[in-house]
């Protein structure tokens, strides 16, 4: 892995996510790397699963002072590597690259062109229309009722954990729904999926893991499993390269009525249940980050695994979780 340092000092954000501490972990059994852990929270659970010095408190992603924060944490800790996991912290990233890289921080974060595609979900649907199938997506407002089949979906340009996504059944409530800012999208109703993809620092995809949902249960996947499906793999490849995200993304996908796989989103960062990729055979944050690095990598195989997940804990003294430095 060329990487300059003897010792690579990782800062990831979201500490007290299931996707942060994912990414924690599988950096945390490289030798060679120094896992450092952010959250808004201090009680975030992520971050005591690293010593007392190498904690941090951050502002939240979408208030003014993050991204300042964040490259002031990256000095004073000294990190070689920023990986945000927080959809709300990666445009305050993305403008603030140049600062950030200055220092010699490399951030583990699409493009600005490929994430502005990633988080505008009419723009994401125009943009991987020549790729994969794309339900018809048309802005709330602009739409005319009488052209849409019902029921259809409802929800934000712009939004991630679900937030304002709803059925439409009928034109008068696609007619009362209306508001700017919000997409209405032709309903798939088939099973969903997500594939995970790690591409190289250009793009180029090396692995497509799909994973089903068995049971959800507060957002969060508490089972699930992998599976072999070339058509699933190729779909998330082929959306994953059509706006060129490199490193790790999560391309979700639902069957269409006639059983085809159609385009939901995708979310440019690691995802929550990446511990079922990892424990598949693809260790996606080890190899991201020797892709970082610009290590060419060679294309993953993975084993079709099954995930059961449950709560676990850690005590450390209220000195402890009054003490981690902002
Ligand atoms: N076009 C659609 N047809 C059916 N269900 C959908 C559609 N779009 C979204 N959903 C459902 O809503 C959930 C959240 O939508 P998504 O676009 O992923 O937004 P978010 O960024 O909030 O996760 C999806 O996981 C899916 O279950
Ligand atoms: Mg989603």
């Amino acid at each position: 892995m060329p990487r300059p340092s003897a010792r690579t000092r990782v800062l990831v954000t979201g500490a007290g996510g299931p996707a942060g501490i994912a990414v924690m972990r599988s950096l945390a059994a490289d030798p060679a790397v120094d896992v450092l852990a952010a959250d808004m929270d201090n009680w975030a659970a992520g971050l005591y699963l690293v010593p007392p010095a190498a904690r941090l408190l951050l502002p939240a992603g979408d208030s003014p002072g993050f991204a300042a924060a964040a490259l002031a944490a990256c000095t004073r800790m000294r990190a070689d590597v920023l990986i945000p996991t927080v959809d709300a912290e990666l445009q305050p990233l993305s403008d603030a690259r140049g600062q950030i890289e200055a220092v010699g921080v490399r951030l583990m974060l699409a493009p600005g062109q490929a994430l502005a595609l990633a988080l505008d979900k009419l723009a994401l649907a125009r943009a991987c229309a020549a790729a994969v199938r794309v339900p018809r997506t048309e802005c709330m407002a602009a739409a005319d009722p009488a052209s849409w089949t019902f029921p259809a979906i409802a929800k934000p340009r712009t939004g991630s954990g679900s937030r304002g996504v709803r059925r439409l059944d009928s034109v008068a409530e696609l007619t009362a729904e209306a508001r700017p800012g919000y997409l209405v999208q032709e309903y798939l109703p088939g099973e969903e999926y997500s594939v995970d993809v790690l591409a190289d620092r250009r793009g180029r995809v090396v692995a497509a893991v799909p994973r089903l949902r068995a049971r959800v249960d507060s957002g969060v996947s508490v089972a699930g499993r992998s599976l072999h499906s070339r058509q699933l793999e190729e779909f998330g490849t082929a959306a994953a390269e059509a706006i060129g995200l490199p490193f790790i993304c999560n391309v979700q996908c639902r069957r269409d009525a006639g059983g085809e796989p159609a385009l939901v989103e995708i979310n440019p960062r690691p995802p929550g249940s990446l511990p079922l990729t990892i424990a598949s055979g693809v260790d996606m944050p080890r190899l991201a980050l020797a892709a970082l690095y610009g290590a060419e990598l060679p294309g993953q195989a993975f084993t079709e695994t099954a995930m059961v997940r449950f709560l676990d804990q850690r005590f450390v003294s209220m000195a402890d979780i009054e003490q981690v430095p902002a």
